[in-house]
């Protein structure tokens, strides 16, 4: 008689090497009894992760690897790995172990016994979960971001950030579409992408120190978090492309006024001459921030590019200052008192001329 597969393991990975034969040893352990595969979904580490990986699958059809070219991601992996199995329930792990893999079967015996329940987490803060012997810095960080997703996002979790949890294939498929795939944090991308709330249980682990290889949170992703966040809660009102657009356009003004002043009153330079200088360093010093910060996903490199970028950005902005003086003066013509209304209509209309022609001529494609 064939078995029928139960749960498919995803394991995302980037340089994880040393790690890979541990974990299928460790799964082979606390998984017997049920019918499993792994998928490693490798984004092409240097280090050779998936030819390990593909080494172990030659002697054991269990194990299966996604070899991604040219992308990077764990949110993004962790999907295209739910995607492609053919088990009902699929389980997200790290590859570095330091997810208790013995919680396993407890999450998947969860899902079995009520077929309502849509998705079981690994906590490390509810009851009888922990975080191990992480650093205070660290524990700050990580409660912070908690605390932060819970004023955003209302999902219930102790622990939305865990990257350890249990799901129905058929639920995280439908989700799929509506996913960012952006970042570390692909279970509050599910939780909160579902139209009605997921119900779900939490089990507690303690999350283990890893012994091999190192972490890849870094500050990007911290900042990709935070885009996150703002994109679910606000994007659909003021997208987030245009809220940074024009942060970055208020610290041009502000570079405008310091460069103006330093030359204009500290140094005596005509006040003609003096603006012009100040426009032409506000003007680059966004076009520079914008291109690493707003537009890092289509970032302009190498010195061709751009210099084709700047001169077009500077046009683009140069138009948008005419229409700010326009719709100003137009305003401030026809409401006399109302200066300082006009000048903020002028500085928006502005601003979306700026982001719609710079989006579409300098950074698009
Ligand atoms: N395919 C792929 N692509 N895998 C990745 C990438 C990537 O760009 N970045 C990291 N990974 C893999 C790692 O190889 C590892 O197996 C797993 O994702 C977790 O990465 P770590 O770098 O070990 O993350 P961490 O331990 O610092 O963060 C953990 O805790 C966070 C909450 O504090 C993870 O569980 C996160 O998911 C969790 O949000
Ligand atoms: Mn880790």
């Amino acid at each position: 008689m064939t078995e029928l597969l139960d749960l498919a393991v995803v394991v995302p990975t980037f340089n994880e090497r040393g790690n890979v034969a541990t974990l299928v040893a460790r799964l082979d352990q606390a998984l017997s009894g049920i019918h499993w595969e792994v998928i490693f979904v490798d984004d092409d580490s240097p280090d050779g992760t998936a030819d390990e990986a593909r080494s172990l699958g030659r002697v054991d059809t269990r194990v299966r690897v996604v070899h991604r070219i040219g992308r990077r991601g764990l949110s993004s992996a962790c999907i295209e790995g739910m995607c492609a199995t053919a088990a009902p329930v699929v389980a997200v792990i790290d590859g570095d172990m330091q997810h208790d893999e013995r919680l396993l079967p407890a999450m998947l015996a969860q899902l079995q016994a009520d077929s309502t329940l849509d998705v079981v987490v690994g906590s490390r803060f509810c009851e009888g979960g922990c975080t191990g012997e992480w650093d205070p810095d660290r524990v700050a960080k990580s409660a912070l971001a908690t605390r932060l997703s819970g004023y955003i996002l209302k999902t219930g979790l102790t622990d939305p950030m865990s990257g350890f949890f249990m799901i129905r294939t058929a639920v995280a498929r439908t989700l799929s579409p509506r996913l960012s795939g952006i970042g570390f944090k692909i279970l509050l991308d599910l939780m909160t992408a579902a139209p009605m709330p997921m119900r779900f249980v939490e089990l507690p682990y303690v999350f283990r120190v890893r012994t091999e290889g190192e972490s890849k949170l870094d500050h990007v992703v911290a900042m990709e978090y935070l885009i996150a966040l703002y994109d679910r809660r606000f994007g659909r009102f003021v997208p987030v492309r245009f809220a940074m657009f024009s942060a970055i356009g208020a610290i041009g003004v502000g570079m405008h006024m310091g460069v103006l002043s330093l030359l204009y009153l500290a140094m005596g330079v005509s006040f003609l001459a003096a603006t012009i200088v100040a426009t032409l360093a506000a003007m680059t010093g966004n076009f520079f921030l914008n291109n690493a910060l707003t537009y890092r996903d289509r970032r302009l490199k190498g010195f061709r590019q751009l210099a084709d970028g700047w001169v077009s950005f500077c046009v683009v902005c140069a138009v948008g200052a005419v229409a700010n003086v326009g719709v100003a003066a137009f305003l401030h013509d026809v409401h006399n008192d109302a200066w300082a209304l006009s000048a903020l209509a002028g500085v928006l209309v502005g601003a979306v001329w700026n982001y719609a022609l710079s989006s579409r001529f300098v950074w698009g494609r």
